[in-house]
């Protein structure tokens, strides 16, 4: 029986390995929703931080999540806007000691149950595109194609470098490296929801690619599953 839920495109990988960019070309190209699952995980540590209510509170962490009112705005890294409650945290989202926060939110179960729900609810029609660490995994086991990206860190963290000098930010490469190894260990040891691939995941180390030639694997991909428009 084939299932009547829209179809579902799982797109995971470690911090800085290229997603973003990759879901985004994958949306367009598709016609398709975009759901990026690390987005909410940062703006629930964001909304904890800004309630003083410690990250390691996990029940009470989980407890904001019902409440957060989330809007995405724009398609591109460069017009996006996310507003929370109306107001426009998108610069705060995308800093890099937010990305670290929601590491460690993520690694507590009651956490990770709250945002189900909320991530399953992108699936509409006429489908979807979900970047994050467990999509093939745990939140859409049933994904028609599931991707894992790789690279190495130090790959990871000059690309990372290279995102954030573009948005005007100053930030040392060494320092970047260090965190990214950080983050990759905490989010690929955690217990529960372990950043890894599916086994029935296609994985493609984009270590030594540049983006045209990790778009052209995907497209071919696409073309096999006939998942193209
Ligand atoms: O993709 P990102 O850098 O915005 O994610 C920030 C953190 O959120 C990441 O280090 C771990 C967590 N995360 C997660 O545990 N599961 C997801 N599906 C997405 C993100």
């Amino acid at each position: 029986m084939t299932s009547a839920l829209p179809l579902v495109i799982a797109v995971d990988g470690p911090s800085g390995v290229g997603k973003g960019v990759v879901t985004r070309w994958l949306a367009t190209r598709t016609g398709w929703h975009r759901l990026d699952s690390g987005a909410l995980y940062r703006i629930l540590a964001l909304a904890a931080v800004h309630a003083g209510i410690p990250l390691d509170a996990h029940e009470r962490v989980a407890a904001l999540a019902s409440d957060l009112q989330i809007q995405f705005i724009g398609e591109t890294e460069a017009d996006e806007a996310i507003l929370v409650g109306g107001a426009n945290w998108t610069h705060e989202i995308r800093a890099e000691t937010t990305g670290n926060l929601a590491s460690q939110i993520a690694t507590a179960p009651v956490v990770r149950a709250a945002l189900l729900q909320r991530q399953r609810d992108f699936r509409t029609a006429p489908g979807l595109i979900a970047d994050g660490r467990d999509m093939g995994t745990v939140v859409f086991t049933d994904a028609t194609l599931k991707i894992f990206l790789d690279a190495s860190p130090e790959a990871r963290a000059e690309r990372r470098h290279r995102q954030l000098s573009r948005k005007g930010a100053s930030v040392n490469l060494d320092d970047l490296f260090v965190e990214v190894r950080a983050r990759d260990e905490r989010d690929r040891k955690r217990t529960v929801a372990p950043l890894v691939a599916a086994p029935d995941a296609v994985v493609i180390d984009t270590t030594r690619m540049a983006v045209p030639e990790v778009l052209e694997n995907i497209e071919k991909l696409l073309d096999s599953r006939q998942l193209d428009r």
